[in-house]
């Protein structure tokens, strides 16, 4: 039996559901938008609630979670992913389409004492979701998106992206026999991810605009050629990414925590993980939801604007500008969705400058974590959250790091040498930070010098 078109053949399946006028159907325009409202899908189960339903039956939490914890010791292709091994929580695929994996997700729960100190929590978690196999959370979106896009007999996957995207959608095209097409903004991505692009086989454009204009270009692009969108639009990427969450719950015991904190971009990933939740609770598996928060930078905070000033009833784009470029975007397509789930978990919004998320990311390679910026703002944004009192420093905190720290050396390397904020208007505060600053020391090839410098790190930073 195939491990992950396992499912019966009479079980009702799932749909695609328009988030702004309720339609449902099977089938959608490249574009992934409704063609009545304009708005996004999202995909639902109808038999989750019909009790007497051959799903229903099988989404007994007891059962389930035992049999996801097995899947874990089995060698098949299915279960050794982490986002397929919860596949009923997913949508199917066809009997006789295997999926495109990389075994992407089983990705660790790590404890950040140093950083909980930093914030004034008593202990603080990590799901670090940069130790996915092209080393950010997009992969968990993208083995079931792409295998969509296999199915449905593409040629041509396509994505506007940051960074992160097009070199997960890149490596899973080219396991999967598709090409694929990447465009970026130029000069605001890190090497690190365009180098992933072109060596995963990509057809990699450099477009002469940000983030949102690639997306406006791709949505046309989709329109006239046979080309299958894997940007988070699709809500087949987002029920990938939803199983961070469930895997999540699983390495906590099924205890639910009481924070969940999220880098905001385009706003697809809070969007994910908030429906697992949801769904989650709905199903019987957790008895309450944590809180679902969501960071942006200070210069790409479209979000956060919306919600404090339009109650979340418009949101009006903005021109973004951060180092922390995985997030650099101005008009998130996913704000509603973000916006319902925010809502729903009772969770809030924050935004965080580049210096505390500079600072917040070196706290976080201190504990020998490491991360890319845009997942810092994580860190940043619990301290300020702490010091409102919206997180009580008992409580039981998870940061969602989205990157790894291997993703932005240059950003890295900038700040332990001193330079990252060299002619920005941060340029003196940025003095503060030197305490963090770990620079490489260039010495002569000397036993006496190497001695020297050991003994002088050895004693209290004050006293060097
Ligand atoms: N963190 C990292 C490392 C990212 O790459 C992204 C988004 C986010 C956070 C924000 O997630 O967009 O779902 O709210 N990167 C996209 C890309 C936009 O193209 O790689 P989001």
């Amino acid at each position: 039996m195939n491990p992950v078109t396992d499912k019966s053949k009479d079980e009702t399946p799932s749909q695609l559901r328009c988030i702004g006028c309720g339609a449902t159907t099977d089938h959608v325009d490249q574009d992934f938008r409704c063609q009545s409202c304009g708005d996004l899908f999202e995909i639902v189960y109808p038999g989750w609630s019909q009790a007497a339903s051959a799903q229903a039956t099988l989404l007994d939490p007891t059962l389930l979670k035992q049999a996801w914890l097995h899947r874990k010791s089995s060698f098949l292709p299915g279960d050794t992913s982490g986002v397929w091994r919860f596949r009923e929580m997913l949508p199917s695929l066809k009997i006789g389409n295997e999926p495109i994996t990389l075994r992407e997700g089983n990705t660790p729960l790590y404890d950040l004492p140093g950083c909980a100190l930093a914030a004034g929590v008593n202990a603080l978690l990590a799901k670090h979701q940069g130790m996915n196999p092209t080393a950010s959370f997009k992969d968990t979106g993208m083995t079931v998106a792409a295998s969509f896009a296999r199915q449905e007999g593409f040629r041509w996957v396509a994505c506007a992206s940051t960074g992160n995207t097009s070199a997960s959608m890149a490596a899973y095209a080219a396991r999967g026999g598709m090409r694929s097409l990447v465009l970026i903004p130029e000069g605001k991505i890190s090497w690190g991810k365009l180098s992933q692009s072109l060596d995963y086989g990509a057809v990699t454009c450099q477009l002469r605009a940000d983030f949102d204009g690639c997306v406006k270009v791709l949505t046309q692009v989709v329109k006239r050629m046979p080309v299958y969108l894997l940007n988070s639009v699709n809500p087949y990427r987002l029920e990938g990414q939803k199983t961070a969450a469930i895997e999540l719950l699983e390495q906590l015991g099924w205890e639910t925590p009481d924070h969940i904190i999220v880098p905001g971009g385009n706003l697809g990933n809070s969007s994910a993980l908030g429906k697992a939740l949801l769904e989650m609770k709905e199903l019987g598996f957790i008895a309450r939801l944590p809180k679902l928060s969501v960071i942006q930078a200070e210069g790409a905070n479209p979000f956060v604007r919306s919600i404090r000033e339009h109650g979340g009833k418009t949101l009006t784009p903005v021109e973004a500008d951060t180092f922390a470029t995985a997030i650099r975007i101005g008009n998130p397509a996913s704000w509603k969705k973000a916006l319902r789930v925010v809502e729903a978990t009772a969770g809030t919004v924050e935004q965080v400058s580049e210096l505390e998320i500079a600072l917040a990311k070196a706290e976080i390679g201190a504990d020998g974590v490491g991360c890319e910026p845009a997942s810092a703002v994580t860190l940043a944004g619990l301290k300020k959250l702490v010091r409102q009192g919206f997180v009580k420093p008992g409580e039981c905190i998870v940061l969602i790091l989205t990157g790894h720290g291997l993703k932005d050396p240059e950003f890295t390397l900038k700040f332990h040498r001193g330079d990252l904020f060299e002619g920005t208007k941060c340029e003196a505060d940025a003095k503060k930070l030197a305490s963090q600053q770990r620079a490489p020391i260039v010495l002569d090839a000397s036993v006496s010098e190497v001695i020297r410098t050991l003994k002088q790190f050895d004693r209290p930073a004050s006293d060097r």
